[in-house]
């Protein structure tokens, strides 16, 4: 059973690529796709792309093409959700579409045709993910150390929204996080792909879970914060975790 893995950027990608063996690059719609081993596991290693679109598209061609039996986005986020601190690890559950507004004909927030304004993740392989990414935690010994964390880095497990907008302004995070928050939605991050790749998921019923690495608040120094992560951490973190997950998943 090959696992996709799925990243937004180069950069996310490069440290699960330098340990990719029998790579076979392939090239779809103009997407760079890699096939090999890691760690004993059969993957398809793929960037999604920025925003929703280009994830829909590389996520469907996952399936399609490559018959991927799993879907995992390793990534970065802005952290929006109280206590949510650059350095901590969030685990979806569940995806919100926070551009999605078809009101007052649908529920705000709700993708029509879809039984909810939240788009779950696999129950099972959510679970594994987070037990991958706590096995990190505790035996860490310093891997996850860097200059932009002042706490040891946490995990937090729920809902994150995605929505083709960089966030970077406190004030535009606040009023994204409000309302969904009053409607019973707290949001502990945002993205741009991570709910795209959800609802194609949900489309093939496919298994999909995803762990995003704070990078940034979302807020006036996001866009100073993010690239500086990008760079120097966020790689090594999707390292150590599809290489704990990639063993947990072999030996199940
Ligand atoms: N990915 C990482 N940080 C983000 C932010 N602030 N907004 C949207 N996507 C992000």
């Amino acid at each position: 059973m090959t696992t996709a893995i799925l990243s937004a950027l180069p950069e996310e990608q490069s440290g699960l690529l330098a340990r990719l063996e029998q790579g076979q690059r392939l090239v779809h719609a103009g997407r760079v796709f890699w096939r090999g081993n890691l760690h004993g596991h059969g993957v398809v290693l793929a960037l999604s792309g920025i925003g929703k679109v280009a994830a829909a598209t590389t996520a469907t061609l996952l399936i399609e093409r490559f018959r991927v039996a799993r879907i995992v986005f390793t990534g970065v986020a802005g952290g929006v959700g109280e206590g949510v601190s650059v350095g901590d690890i969030v685990v979806a559950q569940d995806y919100v579409q926070h551009d999605m507004d078809a009101s007052p004909l649908f529920d705000r927030w709700l993708v029509p045709g879809y039984a909810g304004v939240r788009l779950p993740c696999d129950t099972a392989l959510t679970a594994t993910l987070s037990e991958a990414v706590n096995d990190c935690l505790v035996s860490a010994n310093g891997h996850f150390d860097h200059e932009f964390m002042n706490a040891a880095p946490r995990l937090h497990l729920g809902l994150v929204a995605s929505g083709d907008r960089f966030i970077s302004s406190a004030d535009v995070a606040h009023a994204l996080r409000t309302p969904l928050a009053a409607a019973g939605h707290p949001v502990l991050a945002v993205e741009m792909e991570g709910a795209a790749v959800a609802q194609v998921c949900l489309d093939y019923r496919l298994p999909f879970a995803a762990v995003r690495t704070v990078s940034d608040r979302a807020d006036d120094s996001a866009h100073v914060d993010f690239p500086a992560f990008i760079q120097k951490v966020a790689s090594r973190y999707a390292e150590r975790i599809v290489q704990a997950l990639c063993e947990k998943l072999s030996n199940r």
